[in-house]
């Protein structure tokens, strides 16, 4: 169905933004952990997006992207007032949520804005949420300001030490587990990379560790495959099973490999929507 941008905030010049959807029926059922599926035109490719939160009075939803290749940079050469041809959602499982004490609810980069509505039901519950934010530099990082108006407790890192601490997120995770036994479970979202960090991180603290997973995904539906993964030797479709799966269970080195099947035609399709552009 064509959905109209309301808004469109840009949080990273050029590289990420932050869309306000009409999509009252998505909004109604959207709960945190939830997905879109869209596509900015008629011959667009079907991308996947979390829901970063829904406003079901107003019958909205953010979205929040990283531009990568050629289906967010046309997403991002789109402005408020436009439509984008269609949004298929809420997908997927919504987060488990349940009251257990305190929960560190880690982002990485674009994914601080997908983690802020997990965290977002954690409080609501009525647990104690500490959020761990990481992004390359200063200008990189998202979704302070929100994750402060609700959270208990805010870690920042940043990789080059323009803000918070210097390092990896992982490492202020590190630490809290170190300081604080009450913690009861960790989420992660962000790159692979950092999920797989994350749960290299608390497994010898033996906190369940739940990890937002971002395989290539088409229908979103389960019944292409695109999106299979392998969590504890069996095989799971991302869009109907996950995308949230226990991070000490997941094979990140087949994810990894399945995420680069096509690089080199991502590459060439971005190359030539660079060139049509010019
Ligand atoms: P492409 O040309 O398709 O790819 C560019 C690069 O990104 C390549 O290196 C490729 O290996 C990698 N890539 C391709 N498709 C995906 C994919 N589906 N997931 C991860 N990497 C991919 N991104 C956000 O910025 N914000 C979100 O909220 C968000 N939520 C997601 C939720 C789910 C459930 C999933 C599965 C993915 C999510 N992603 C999110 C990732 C997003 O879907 C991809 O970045 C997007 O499809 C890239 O499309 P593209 O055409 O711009 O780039
Ligand atoms: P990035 O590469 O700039 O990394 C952000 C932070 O993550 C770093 O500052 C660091 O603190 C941490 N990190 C990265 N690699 C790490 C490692 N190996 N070990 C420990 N910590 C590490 O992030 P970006 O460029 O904004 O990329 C965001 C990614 O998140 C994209 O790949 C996007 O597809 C994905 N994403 C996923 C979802 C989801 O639902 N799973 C939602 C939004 C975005
Ligand atoms: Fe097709 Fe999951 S995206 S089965």
């Amino acid at each position: 169905m064509a959905t109209p941008i309301l808004d469109k905030e840009s949080l990273i010049p050029g590289k990420t933004s932050k869309l306000v959807l009409h999509a009252p029926e998505i909004a109604a059922k959207a709960r945190p952990g939830h997905f879109i599926i869209l596509r900015t035109h008629d011959k667009g490719e079907r991308i996947p997006l979390t829901i970063a939160d829904a406003d079901p009075e107003r019958g909205t939803i953010i979205i929040v992207y990283l531009v990568l290749g050629k289906s967010t940079a046309v997403l991002e050469g789109m402005a408020a007032g436009d439509e984008i041809s269609d949004v298929c959602g809420p997908l997927g499982r919504p987060t488990h949520i349940e009251k257990g004490g305190t929960v560190i609810c880690v982002g990485g980069g674009t994914g601080i804005a997908a983690m802020h509505h997990i965290a977002k039901g954690h409080v609501r519950v009525g647990n104690r949420v500490v959020g761990a934010i990481g992004a390359r530099s200063k200008n990189l990082l998202l979704f302070e300001k929100e994750l402060t108006s609700f959270a208990d407790e805010i870690l920042i890192s940043t990789d080059d030490g323009s803000y918070g601490r210097k390092g990896l997120v992982t490492e202020l995770l590190r630490e809290k587990l170190e300081q604080d036994g009450s913690v009861f479970e960790v989420v992660a979202v962000g790159p692979v990379p950092m999920m797989e960090a994350v749960a290299q991180t608390t497994r010898p603290f033996g906190v369940r560790t739940t990890v937002s997973l971002n395989p290539i995904m088409v229908d979103g539906i389960g019944m292409c495959g695109a999106c299979r993964v392998s969590v504890g030797g069996q095989t799971k479709f991302a869009c109907v099973d996950g995308p949230e799966f226990d991070g000490h269970l997941v094979d990140f080195d087949e994810l990894k490999r399945r995420l680069a099947a096509y690089r080199a035609q991502e590459q060439i399709s971005f190359e030539l929507y660079g060139k049509a552009q010019q």
